[in-house]
């Protein structure tokens, strides 16, 4: 009686799933899926070399502070980065005395009390804090950004398909929409297009439009469209993985490791087993 249970029981299962298999079938070749707008005219990042790609990678720290330099002149105005304090920038070459410059000249202040009458007030921010936010809250920041909400990049690097390469691209991405482009897919008031932005049409007035438009420091590239954004490309993937030389160093040593372990196991086996054959 059990066995036959069972056995219905697995029938029935079987079934079911041979229905879903079979209606799932017909219903893909009667009606298949359709590839969007989007999905035509979307463009995969662009081919991209940073010092820190690869096992070997590391950072190349004066682009990391030319990267700082575009992202305080041109990107703070709307992005956050709320997870790097001043002094983290330390680890990119800045010195003390350059972070507190830095962190006393910042283009907002840090909100706090005042101590004579308690009342909301901002501060002159210091090594310590993290770099400010722009806007109070999300409502705050889509109304002053077209209802789109500029994300915090202190973690933009890790959490877009292609990192930082995508960054890149984006920045350097925008232009006319293609003339085959249907027009509900065409960017509408306060949009741009960017076929490297998923839904084709991006919320982000074009941050870098001119050459030179940050003063880099003699010695460095000129600061072209693409180097700027190239630059800030860099310093955002430190900002979302300021561990990543320890991780390279890391890895080899643990490698090196298992090899000589591998080499000591082979040699023990030998020598225990030398007898027995
Ligand atoms: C005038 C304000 C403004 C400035 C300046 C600005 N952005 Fe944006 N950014 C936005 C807004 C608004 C969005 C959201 C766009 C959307 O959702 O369509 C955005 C989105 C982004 C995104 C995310 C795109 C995605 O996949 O969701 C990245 C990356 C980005 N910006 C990088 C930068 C960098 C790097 C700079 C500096 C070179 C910069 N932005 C300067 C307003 C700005």
């Amino acid at each position: 009686m059990v066995r036959l249970i069972a056995f219905l029981v697995g029938i029935g299962l079987v079934g079911v799933l041979a229905f879903s298999l079979i209606t799932g079938a017909v219903n893909f070749i009667a009606d298949p899926p359709q590839a969007t707008v989007e999905h035509e005219f979307h463009e995969e990042p662009r081919d991209v070399a940073f010092a820190s790609d690869g096992p070997f990678g590391h950072f190349d720290r004066q682009q990391l502070q030319r990267g700082f330099h575009v992202y305080r002149d041109v990107c703070a105005a709307c992005h956050s980065l709320g997870l790097v304090t001043f002094r983290d920038l330390e680890q990119i070459g800045f010195s003390e005395a350059e972070i507190d410059a830095i962190a006393a000249q910042w283009i907002r202040e840090v909100p706090s009390v005042n101590p004579e009458t308690g009342e909301a007030d901002t501060r002159p921010a210091i090594a310590a804090d993290r770099i400010p936010a722009v806007y109070a809250n999300e409502v705050a920041a889509r109304a002053a950004n077209n209802n789109a909400l500029p994300p915090d990049l202190s973690l933009i690097t890790k959490a877009r398909e292609g990192g930082a390469a995508y960054v890149y691209s984006l920045l350097t991405g925008y232009q006319n929409p293609p003339a085959e482009l249907p027009a509900e897919n065409r960017p509408g008031p306060g949009l741009y297009y960017n076929p490297y932005f998923a839904n084709l049409n991006l919320a982000m007035t074009p941050p870098l439009t001119a050459d030179g438009q940050v003063a880099y420091a003699a010695g460095n590239p000129p600061a072209t469209r693409d180097q700027m954004a190239r630059d800030v490309s860099a310093f955002l993937i430190w900002a979302a993985e300021p561990k990543l030389e320890e991780r390279h160093a890391l890895g080899w040593a643990v490698i090196i490791f298992l090899i000589f372990a591998t080499a000591l196991a082979w040699l023990a086996y030998q020598n225990i087993w030398r007898d027995r054959h």
